[in-house]
C-alpha cells in the first residue's frame, strides 16, 4: 500500500518561504539524506523519516550523487520510497541532487566539467527513478574548469528539462556573483545557494548572505546543528548511537572535547531560558537571518524532526541573548 499523506500537512502556510526572488517556496525546515540513508541504514527508519517529514509539511528533500555509503545508495533508497510510497505526490515535492565531489574513478567522475555534471545527473535520475529533479547543484567550485563551462552545463540541464532550477554549493561570495552573472546571461537564474552555516561556523555572515540577498538568490544552510553537536546529544558524553560514535559518520569523536561539551552546556542553559531545546535555538538562530530561506537538517529519527520543527515557535533574539551567544562562541 502506498502512503496516504496527512491531510493537515499544509495547514500552516507560514511554514513556506519564497526562495530568493523566485516563484518557488520552500519549507523553513528541509530534510537532507547525507547520513542514515546508506546501504547499512535501517530502511524502516529511513521510510519513517521521509514519510513523517512529508506528513509534517516538509516538501523539500536534499540529496547528492555521492550520499551513502556507498556513493549513490541514498538516491537509490529515496528512489525506492518515492516509487512505493510517494508516487502520487511527485508534484508536491522539491527534490534536489548535486554533483561536484568524487563519484567514480577516472577523469570524468569529479569536480565541474560538463562531461561529469551531465553524466552524473543522468545517473542520479536513474537511481531515483525520476524524469527530472527540481534543483540541481554544482556541489563545490572547481578551480580548474572554466566557470563558463560549468554554468553552461547547468543552463543546458535546465533547457533539457532534467532540472527545473539550478543552485550552487560551497561557492564563496565573489565566485557566486560571477557564476550567477554567467547563468543570467544564458537566460537561467541561480535559484539557491547551499553553504555550511551554524553557530560554530559563521563564514557566510561576512559577505555571502548579503550577496545572496542583493542578487535575489535563496539560501539553505547545511549542517545547521554542526552535525548534531548543537543539540542535547553530546551534553554529557558521546552516545553509542550518535554520529560521532559511528565509523562512517563525518563528525569525528575527537572533535567532541570536554571543553566543547562545557560550552554546549552553557548554550543549553541559554536555550532553556528561551523555553527552547538547544537544537531549536541553534536553528532559530540561523532562521533569524533575512537571507535564509530554509534550514537543511539531517535526522536519525523522526522525534528529532519534531524537535527541530519547534524552532519556528521563536526565531527572534534579544540583544542580550545575541551578545551572550556571541561571547560564548568567540571562545569556541
Ligand atoms: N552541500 C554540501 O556540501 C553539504 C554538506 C553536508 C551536508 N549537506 C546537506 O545538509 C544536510 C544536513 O546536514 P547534517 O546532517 O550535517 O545536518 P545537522 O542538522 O547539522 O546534523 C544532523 C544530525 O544531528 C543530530 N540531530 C538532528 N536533530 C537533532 C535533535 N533535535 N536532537 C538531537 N540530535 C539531533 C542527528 O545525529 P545523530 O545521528 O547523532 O542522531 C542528525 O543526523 C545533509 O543531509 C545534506 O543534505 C550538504
Amino acid at each position: 500500500m502506498s502512503h496516504e499523506a496527512s491531510p493537515t500537512r499544509y495547514d500552516n502556510s507560514a511554514f513556506y518561504a519564497r526562495c530568493g526572488k523566485s516563484g518557488l517556496k520552500l519549507p523553513r525546515v528541509s530534510l537532507g539524506l547525507w547520513h542514515n540513508f546508506g546501504d547499512g541504514a535501517d530502511h524502516a527508519v529511513a521510510r519513517e523519516l521521509v514519510l513523517g517529514a512529508f506528513d509534517r509539511g516538509i516538501t523539500h528533500f536534499d540529496l547528492a550523487n555521492n550520499y551513502g555509503p556507498p556513493a549513490g545508495a541514498a538516491e537509490r533508497c529515496f528512489g525506492e520510497l518515492l516509487n512505493k510510497d510517494l508516487k502520487a505526490y511527485r508534484d508536491e515535492l522539491v527534490i534536489s541532487t548535486k554533483a561536484g565531489y568524487w563519484m567514480w574513478n577516472g577523469p570524468y567522475g569529479d569536480w565541474g566539467s560538463r562531461k561529469y555534471l551531465i553524466s552524473s545527473l543522468d545517473q542520479s535520475l536513474k537511481r531515483m527513478g525520476l524524469d527530472y529533479v527540481d534543483i540541481f547543484y554544482h556541489h563545490r567550485p572547481d578551480p580548474e574548469t572554466p566557470l563558463e563551462e560549468t554554468m553552461g552545463a547547468l543552463a543546458d540541464i535546465v533547457r533539457q528539462g532534467k532540472a527545473l532550477y539550478v543552485g550552487l554549493s560551497n561557492y564563496r561570495a565573489a565566485e557566486t556573483r560571477k557564476a550567477a552573472d554567467i547563468l543570467n546571461k544564458l537566460g537561467v537564474r541561480c535559484l539557491i545557494h547551499q553553504p555550511r552555516y551554524n553557530m560554530l561556523d559563521r563564514w557566510v555572515e561576512e559577505e555571502l548572505l548579503g550577496t545572496l540577498e542583493e542578487l535575489g538568490i535563496g539560501c539553505i544552510p547545511f549542517s545547521p546543528l554542526a552535525q548534531g553537536l548543537l543539540s542535547a546529544r553530546y551534553l554529557d558524553g558521546i552516545p553509542e548511537d550518535s554520529r560521532a560514535a559511528k565509523p562512517e559518520g563525518f563528525l569525528k569523536r575527537e572533535y567532541v572535547t570536554v571543553e566543547r561539551q562545557a560550552k554546549l552546556r552553557e548554550l543549553n542553559e541559554l536555550a532553556k531560558a528561551r523555553a527552547q531545546s538547544l537544537s531549536q535555538m541553534a536553528l532559530a538562530w540561523i532562521l533569524r537571518q533575512r537571507a535564509v530561506t530554509s534550514v537543511l537538517i539531517g535526522a536519525s529519527r523522526i522525534a528529532q524532526v519534531d524537535d527541530n520543527l519547534g524552532a519556528l515557535s521563536r526565531t527572534d533574539f534579544s540583544e542580550g541573548e545575541q551578545s551572550k551567544i556571541d561571547a560564548l562562541l568567540s571562545a569556541w
